[in-house]
């Protein structure tokens, strides 16, 4: 049995009302506008300062223990997907095309949770900073935040944050120290060639035929550029070309994603696609202009943190219950722009209901939905880092 906070426990069902409403009423990237003023509300009504807009939509809570230097921040990240929710359970999505299908809706709910916990009991000592975060799923709103100046007005010696699994039975935790998720990038690659008529090729120069020798050789960088040991994935996942069946067209586009672990392997491979795009295009007489967006760095755990975030967690749910070395994933998290910043831990909680009647689906399903028993698991890990943090 999970070692939970009885008074978070007592109060779950209220939590688990929260996280419903938050459910029906999803709002996606920068546009948290009824979420954040609910999560003001609620933490207004527990005595916690409480900041708007930072970075847009965030909310900071502010809420200080008995007298001490140190300070910590816990992130919740609180926008939903743009999609359809495929569920008819009483608190599905109210909005079209707009769905909790990542979990937030939880996230949030776990850590108002741990905040009013932890208003109610005020014996730590120091600082804490409650981040509700924007624009998770490609905003990076977290990036917003820290330009908003996130770390300069609510200083935080530390960073945490806490994502829901699916596939990790709930009751367990797992996180690593080191990389644990990759870097997203974006690359968009322009073929310019000389049209003509199909029949006639030799007058044209073929975008086509460019742009298929680029997308095999953009191939050969993960294969024979990047060392064994690195993880790296490059996916070609746009060739789009032409009008007719008898017309070379003018030009070709390319375009896909590259994930890494380590930002001298990402220089490496925006360096090589570069000049594999260029000179190959160039070997077939046209030329290609390159673009290449870094979207998030990868999300580095900060070891001491880490170990400590471990210790609570087996303080939690017990030894065999968390896994200190979680593979890592090549998805990416913008929490990594924080973890730039400050040294800290993201880990995962599991959340796979034991029973094996619950029907299981995974991140950004339609039919996806947080699972509420986490709330007291997670509060109760909230609570007790802030405890073990700033004792
Ligand atoms: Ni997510």
């Amino acid at each position: 049995m999970a070692n939970l906070i009885p008074d978070i426990v007592a109060r779950s069902a209220e939590f688990k009302g929260i996280r419903r409403l938050l459910h029906a009423h999803p709002e996606t990237a920068f546009e948290e506008h009824e979420t954040g003023a609910l999560i003001a509300s609620k933490l207004k009504e527990w005595g916690i300062e409480v900041h708007c807009g930072i970075g847009g939509t965030g909310v900071v809570g502010v809420l200080r223990g008995r007298p001490g230097d140190k300070c910590i921040g816990l992130r919740a990240d609180m926008d939903a997907l743009p999609m359809q929710e495929g569920n008819s359970f009483a608190h599905c999505s109210r909005h079209r095309e707009k769905m909790h299908a990542c979990g937030h809706d939880g996230h949030v709910a776990m850590l108002l949770a741990a905040a009013r916990q932890l208003a109610e009991s005020s014996e730590f000592k120091g600082t804490v900073n409650f981040i509700f975060q924007p624009a998770e799923e490609g905003g990076s709103g977290a990036k917003r935040m820290i330009a908003d100046g996130l770390f300069e007005r609510f200083p935080c010696d530390a960073v945490f944050a806490l994502h829901n699994w699916p596939g990790l039975a709930a009751g367990t935790f797992a996180t690593r120290p080191g990389p644990i998720m990759a870097s997203c990038n974006e690359f968009k690659i322009t073929i310019h060639g000389k049209g003509g008529h199909a029949a006639i090729p030799q007058q044209s120069n073929d975008p086509i035929l460019a742009a298929a020798q680029v997308v095999s050789a953009l191939q050969s960088v993960v294969s024979r550029n990047t060392s064994p040991l690195d993880s790296v994935v490059l996916s070609v996942t746009r060739l789009q070309a032409g009008t007719g069946f008898n017309i070379i067209p003018d030009s070709a586009q390319i375009g896909g994603t590259v994930r890494t672990f380590s930002l001298p392997v990402l220089d490496m491979m925006e360096k090589r696609m570069e000049s594999i795009c260029k000179l190959t295009a160039q070997a077939h007489g046209c030329s290609a202009e390159f673009r290449f967006l870094r979207q998030s760095i990868p999300t580095v755990n900060d070891a001491e943190q880490t170990a400590l975030a471990l210790d609570v967690m087996r303080s939690v749910v017990g030894q065999d219950q968390v896994n200190a070395e979680a593979e890592p994933t090549m998805g990416a998290e913008d929490f990594a722009f924080m973890l730039a910043k400050r040294p800290g831990c993201y880990a995962f909680i599991g959340n796979d209901a034991q029973s094996p009647a619950t029907e299981r689906f995974g991140l950004h399903h339609p039919r996806y939905d947080f699972n509420d028993d986490l709330i007291p698991l997670g509060a109760s890990y909230w609570v007790k880092l802030v405890n073990a943090f700033l004792d």
